[in-house]
């Protein structure tokens, strides 16, 4: 069954869990997909986990298109979203638009992402036909702004992060990532929001979880506090680099029945 944004608003409905994952390629997209993750995010985490930046910042429109293609190309079930990267919404509706109708017709997306509280263009992109998921709390495109990775929403905050959602679902987002953002302050927001909220970094009140793949599975050489790690994909890769080194270098691979004649 192909999950669509209508899928997620029944399965809150109905209080299912769902869970997401990054993907930024097709192998990875196909393994999720046939796990059954409900959602796909073409994250720009791809800057850190694919390109090799310390921030999201440097990530462009250009860069997340291949991402983006192959991921939906992949994907037979799970809703595909990709974010819009730094630098492609914040002039405003017009700006938003050219980059999110380029993401949908050169990717075959279901949807686009976008941090903060960007209220005119999600407007602009719903009026135009384009779904769209939110990302408040710590949001990585204004880390520069944020001064560092820190959890957003203690005491006070909290309230201004409801009203942020309140306001973004309002301009018809169907979906809000919660990012480092204290349990019961996401909790809440999930109790008042009538689309869904999918944390990281946020507790188990929200209505779905979301992971970078890289940290769920233990393949990068370090991984935020609240990201579980399912497996050890890193040791796994390693040794197998190893051994293989090990047997060109012994002559032991390959084995003469690997030979063509
Ligand atoms: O880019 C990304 O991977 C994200 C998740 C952290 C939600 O936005």
């Amino acid at each position: 069954m192909k999950i669509r944004t209508g899928t997620l608003a029944k399965f809150k409905a109905e209080g299912k869990k769902f869970s997401a994952l990054t993907s930024y390629d097709a192998l990875t997209a196909q393994i999720f997909d046939e796990a059954g993750i409900e959602i796909l995010l073409v994250g720009d985490s791809a800057g850190n986990v694919v390109l090799g930046h310390n921030t999201t910042v440097p990530v462009t429109l250009e860069e997340m298109i291949p991402f983006g293609r192959s991921v939906a190309a992949a994907a037979k079930s799970a809703l595909v979203v990709v974010d819009l990267p730094f630098g492609s919404y914040e002039i405003g509706e017009t700006q938003a638009l050219e980059s999110s109708i380029k993401v949908m017709k050169q990717t075959g997306a279901d949807a686009v992402k976008l941090e903060g509280p960007r209220y005119a263009q999600v407007k602009a992109l719903v009026a135009a036909g384009i779904p769209v998921m939110g990302h408040v709390g710590f949001t990585p495109q204004s880390v520069n702004q944020r001064s560092g990775f820190k959890v957003q929403g203690r005491g006070e905050a909290g309230a201004e992060i409801l009203a942020e959602c309140l306001a973004l679902e309002e301009a018809g987002v169907f979906a809000i990532v919660l990012e480092m953002v204290p349990a019961t302050v996401a909790t809440e927001i999930s109790k008042q929001l009538r689309v869904p909220t999918i944390g990281i970094g946020a507790g188990a009140g929200c209505d779905g979880q979301i992971l970078v793949w890289t940290d769920m599975a233990g393949l990068g050489d370090r991984a935020p506090s609240f990201a579980k790690k399912y497996a050890e994909l890193r040791t796994i890769l390693s040794s197998a680099a190893s051994q293989y080194r090990h047997e060109v270098a012994l002559g032991v691979f390959p084995e003469p029945e690997r030979d063509f004649s």
